[in-house]
């Protein structure tokens, strides 16, 4: 019988020698958030990938954060564990289609967020995560029409916050449209002091009754500060591990999804990635992201864009 790989000594001995950075998003398991080097939004993790200076970065998320992390770093490795891990919301808006869009509005600022392709990214003039949103819309000047693309409940959501008129791509996150609104005002009601925080990618509905809209980095800080003791959190399930530690004196409710028979609260892509997968990406460098040079010029326009007023 092979022997048995202890993933965690491994990973840990091979990072060390190959000079490796782990980065990981907040919606990855528990066991890949406990070994990584850096765990973060996606601002945080595009802010990271930007300053290391690692020979290797090893991105535990989605393919988007992992190209975006490639686009900063043409020269180093970037590997993603699992190729495949995708994105819902990124793929809601087909480069092509996107094009077409932006050709019928000649004059429009492009404003996109980080979930979206390369080609994307090098079709917009700045990009955003759901913790600069804001700021990066208010950056532009006000005689200026905007597309923002591809969050249609993001979009919303910044269109109430700014009183800017966008034009709003048609795009979503199949996580975060999968929560019942019905239940989970049901489990407020249940729950006396209780407190809804939600992800902007979640639908208007939901938004409208959340005490606390915010990215990641956002709901994990409010938890903290908040002096309510009961949260409904709306949003991909794998945030409770870093709550639970941040905030351990808290009663923390995942919200609840529309169809009780799936586990659609957990992001399929995100958990693609596991610690066999990351030890043998690790070990192999393999699989890597690729981008074509022309491409990722353009796109590192938009993403620089971000980074520099995010400051
Ligand atoms: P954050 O930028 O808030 O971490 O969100 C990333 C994401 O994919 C949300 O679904
Ligand atoms: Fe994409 Fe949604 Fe998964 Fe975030 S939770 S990576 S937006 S599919």
């Amino acid at each position: 019988t092979p022997k048995s790989v202890d993933f965690v000594k491994e990973i840990k001995k091979l990072r060390k020698k190959k000079n490796a950075i782990i980065l990981a998003h907040y919606y990855q398991e528990d066991a890949i958030q406990d070994i990584a080097d850096f765990v973060g939004d996606s601002l945080a993790l595009a802010q990271k990938a930007a300053t290391t200076d690692a020979d290797i970065i090893v991105f535990a998320g989605v393919h988007f954060m992992a190209e975006t992390a490639k686009i900063l770093n043409p020269k180093k490795k970037v590997l993603l564990p699992d190729l495949k891990a995708g994105c819902s919301l990124a793929d809601s808006c087909p480069p092509a289609d996107f094009e077409a869009f932006k050709k019928e509005n000649p004059n429009h600022i492009v404003v996109s967020y980080v979930n979206t392709s390369a080609e994307i990214k090098a079709l917009t003039d700045i990009v955003c995560t759901s913790s600069n949103a804001e700021k990066i819309i208010n950056s532009i000047p006000k005689d200026r029409p905007i597309i923002f693309a591809p969050d249609r409940n993001l979009g919303a959501w910044l269109i109430k916050k700014t009183g800017r008129d966008m034009l709003l791509w048609d795009g979503a996150c199949m996580v975060h449209e999968a929560f019942s609104i019905d239940k989970i005002l049901k489990l407020y009601a249940e729950n006396p002091g209780s407190e809804i925080i939600a992800h902007p990618e979640s639908e208007a509905h939901l938004l409208k009754v959340a005490k606390y809209v915010g990215s990641t980095s956002g709901l994990l800080n409010y938890v903290k500060t908040s002096k309510a003791k009961t949260f409904i959190v709306a949003t991909e399930v794998g945030i409770l591990h870093k709550m639970r530690q941040d905030s351990p004196d808290k009663i923390l409710i995942p919200a609840p999804v529309e169809d009780d028979s799936c586990n659609c609260s957990e992001c399929f892509y995100m958990k693609m990635n596991t610690m066999k997968k990351l030890y043998l990406c690790l070990k192999h460098e393999l699989p890597h992201v690729e981008v074509d040079p022309e491409l990722s010029k353009k796109a590192l326009v938009s993403i620089e864009r971000m980074l520099e007023l995010s400051k």
